[in-house]
């Protein structure tokens, strides 16, 4: 807890951790969707069980901060569950290319959000800020392996992806609130 002033920076940092909570919990969703319906042993289910395992860690790392610091969680985590299975379930049926431009288009907004956060935080709370610099990195590696791995070749990929990334706004700005 070096650094961090429960007075002044509470009820921000606070805010974040319900909403990272919510977002990390949100993608173990997507990838248990993608999961569900794509082909075992397919060289696109390996890529989403590996990045779903650094997914349970990160959740697991907010759970654990989250009661440490006596932070409420989103009450939203019952739409989450139904909302982030759905959208993984839902592209993966699509294809494996739409699973992929899925996971590109999340951790985009993911970057974006996980960024802004570490600007906000400044010095203020070094324990948080570290988690998240480290998941950021992951999340990077997340957004690039679905590049590589065909992301863009979807079907209706620019369509997919304004939606996707919309959707994850709206989650984002959700789950800070409620
Ligand atoms: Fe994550
Ligand atoms: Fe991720």
């Amino acid at each position: 807890m070096n650094g961090w002033r429960p007075g002044d920076r509470r009820a921000d940092t606070g805010a974040m951790l319900r909403v990272d909570q919510a977002g990390e919990y949100g993608a173990t969703r997507i990838y248990a969707g993608q999961m569900a319906v794509l082909r075992a042993n397919s060289h696109c289910a390996k890529l989403v069980a590996r990045m779903a395992g650094q997914e349970k860690r990160h959740l697991e790392r907010f759970d654990r901060m989250i009661a440490e610091r006596r932070v409420r969680p989103t009450a939203l985590q019952p739409i989450w569950n139904v909302a982030g299975f759905a959208l993984g379930a839902a592209t993966a049926l699509m294809s494996e290319e739409a699973a992929m431009a899925c996971t590109e288009a999340v951790e985009t907004e993911i970057d974006r959000h996980y960024s802004e956060q570490l600007a906000e935080i400044g010095d203020d709370d070094p324990d948080l800020a570290a988690t998240i610099e480290e998941f950021r990195a992951e999340e990077l590696e997340h957004r690039d392996i679905a590049r590589d791995a065909g992301a863009a070749q979807a079907v209706g990929y620019p369509l997919l992806t304004t939606a996707v990334r919309a959707g994850c706004r709206l989650a984002i700005g959700l789950s800070k609130r409620i």
